[in-house]
């Protein structure tokens, strides 16, 4: 039985997240996925069908973590590289995105690597479903080279106040995108505590070049804030 969705020209790609090998089947081009008709719905262009540097890196560093039973919110999944490290883990990933096919591919690629079933849902940074805000409250909030455009610091930085607890590291990975600092400053201006890492990629670079910023953020509760002072443990 074919696990993947039909209709597209696939590619597998293997990835090492330390101990894990993983295979990703994937598009073989997100170019070629590109339509005027997708564009015209709210700018949509299939980011979806790569695996980006900061996918690595997230899923790198969730390697490194103890999991087992984390509650982990993908925003932005994409082909889920993080969320599928954390299920190979024993935490309790939900990859989204606002393309289904990527969330049936992550899921796919779940399936077909015996992790299981990945659970997904279809997710707008701009008009989230109530069922994101009925779930039990997230451990982890992850995104990867999420905060491109102008337009993210609103959207992101909206969705994160309403979905993080006290309780709740939000750890985003950004590949230095000018447009990630919007975010990251509309964060901090609101008193989410913030801390940044930096990650040097041996291979699969892109044009924004080998380091990777890993950002950490609890929200402005003053309860989080003592029990998690920026400074006082280390991302490494
Ligand atoms: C640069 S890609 C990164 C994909 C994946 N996180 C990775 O690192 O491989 C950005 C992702 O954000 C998703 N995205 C962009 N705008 C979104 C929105 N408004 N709501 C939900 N997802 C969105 C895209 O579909 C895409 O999967």
């Amino acid at each position: 039985m074919n696990l993947f969705p039909e209709g597209f020209d696939c590619v597998d790609e293997v990835v090492q997240i330390q101990d894990l090998t993983l295979t990703i089947t994937r598009p073989r081009s997100a170019e070629a996925l590109i339509t005027e008709e997708e564009y015209a719905n709210d700018e949509r262009l299939p980011y979806w069908a790569d695996i980006w540097p900061s996918g690595r890196v997230l899923a790198e560093e969730l390697a490194r973590r103890e999991l087992v039973g984390t509650r982990i919110l993908e925003l932005g999944a994409g082909l889920s590289l993080p969320s599928l490290t954390g299920l190979a883990h024993g935490a309790l990933p939900l990859a989204t995105d606002w393309y289904p096919d990527a969330l049936s591919f992550a899921r796919a690629n779940a399936a077909r690597a015996g992790f299981g079933a990945l659970a997904t849902m279809e997710v707008d940074w701009s008009y989230p479903p109530d069922a994101l805000f009925l779930e039990e409250s997230f451990d982890l909030i992850i995104g990867a080279d999420i905060a491109y455009e102008r337009r993210h610091a609103q959207q992101l930085g909206a969705l994160l106040t309403r979905l993080a607890t006290p309780a709740t590291e939000v750890l985003l990975a950004d590949p230095r995108r000018p447009d990630a600092s919007a975010l990251i400053e509309l964060l901090k201006n609101q008193g989410w505590s913030h801390q940044r890492d930096e990650r040097r990629l041996a291979g699969h670079i892109d044009e924004q070049g080998p380091v990777v910023y890993l950002h950490r953020f609890f929200s402005p509760n003053p309860i989080t804030n003592d029990a998690h002072e920026p400074g006082c443990d280390s991302l490494a």
